[in-house]
C-alpha cells in the first residue's frame, strides 16, 4: 500500500510511514487542541516538500487569519497559492451569508454541502490536488436538522473525496473531557483513520497529547503521545522521550 507522508516530525513512523493513500482521516479534539495546525502542516508539507498540491476548505476560520497564523510557523501559504500548489476555499463567511474577498469562495446564497463539494472537486481538478482538508465537519452541519442528514452528508463527502483519489483530513470537535470521538458520533465510522488530540490538565500543568484511535490497513502505535506546538508547528514525541530527563 502506498503511504502519504505527513512530514509532521515524529508522526509518520507511528503509522508505517504515512496515511494510506486515497483514504480519509478524522482529526478530532476539543477547541485549541491543534486540529487546524495538524491539518495545515500535512497540507503545507505535501505542497512544499512532496510535490502534492493541496486544497484547504475552511468553514470556521477566515483564510486571512489562517495565512497569518501559518506565517508564525514559517509556512508561506501565499507563495504556494501563487504557484497553484495550494488553494484555500473560503466557506467561513458564506456560511453566514456574507460575500468573501477571497479568490475562491462559496456562493453566499443557500450554503449547503453540495456547493461545498462541487467547489472542492472543481478545485482539486484545477490544481491537480492530491491532499484535501475539510475544516470542520460541525461547521458543515450548520443547517442540518438531524443526525441522519449529517451521516448522509459525511458519507457523500467521503465518497466523493475517495473517488477524486485524494488523501484527506476532516476535522471534528468534542467537548473537553467528553468520551466521544466526534461531534455527531458518525464521522469516525466513515473515516479510515481517527486521530484524537487532547489537552490534559494534571495539577497545575497541562499537556497536549495525540492518540491514533484507528488507522485501517495499518499497524499503528497504540500509545498516547505527547505533542508540542512550537515555532515550527507540531512535533509528536514518545512518552519515554518526555520523561527521559526526569
Ligand atoms: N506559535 C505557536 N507556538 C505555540 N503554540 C501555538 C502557536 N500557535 C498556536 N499555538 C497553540 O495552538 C492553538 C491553536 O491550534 P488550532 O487552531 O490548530 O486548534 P484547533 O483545534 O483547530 O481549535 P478550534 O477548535 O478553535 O478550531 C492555540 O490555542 C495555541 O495554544
Ligand atoms: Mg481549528
Amino acid at each position: 500500500m502506498e503511504r502519504i507522508k505527513t512530514g509532521i516530525p515524529g508522526f509518520d513512523s507511528l503509522i508505517e510511514g504515512g496515511f494510506p493513500k486515497g483514504r480519509i482521516m478524522l482529526v478530532s479534539g476539543a477547541t485549541g487542541t491543534g486540529k487546524t495546525i495538524f491539518s495545515m502542516q500535512f497540507l503545507y508539507n505535501g505542497a512544499q516538500k512532496f510535490n502534492e498540491p493541496g486544497v484547504y476548505v475552511t468553514l470556521d476560520e477566515r483564510p486571512a487569519l489562517i495565512r497569518e497564523d501559518c506565517l508564525r510557523f514559517g509556512w508561506d501559504l501565499k507563495k504556494l497559492e501563487s504557484e497553484n500548489k495550494l488553494c484555500i476555499i473560503d466557506g467561513s463567511i458564506a456560511k453566514i451569508g456574507m460575500p468573501s474577498e477571497e479568490e475562491f469562495s462559496l456562493p453566499t446564497t443557500g450554503f449547503d454541502i453540495d456547493k461545498v463539494l462541487l467547489e472542492t472537486i472543481r478545485t482539486i481538478k484545477r490544481i491537480n490536488a492530491k491532499r484535501v482538508i475539510i475544516d470542520s465537519i460541525p461547521a458543515l452541519g450548520f443547517n442540518f436538522e438531524n443526525e441522519q442528514d449529517v451521516r448522509k452528508a459525511v458519507l457523500k463527502l467521503a465518497y466523493l473525496l475517495t473517488r477524486a483519489g485524494v488523501t484527506s483530513i476532516m476535522t471534528s470537535e468534542i467537548e473537553e473531557g467528553e468520551a466521544k470521538f466526534s461531534k455527531y458520533g458518525v464521522e469516525e465510522y466513515t473515516a479510515d483513520g481517527v486521530i484524537m488530540l487532547h489537552y490534559l490538565g494534571i495539577g497545575t500543568q497541562s499537556t497536549r497529547h495525540l492518540l491514533i484511535r484507528k488507522m485501517r490497513a495499518t499497524k499503528h502505535s497504540e500509545e498516547i503521545h505527547p505533542i508540542q506546538i512550537s515555532d515550527t508547528g507540531i512535533t509528536v514525541k514518545k512518552i519515554e522521550d518526555e520523561y527521559s530527563n526526569v
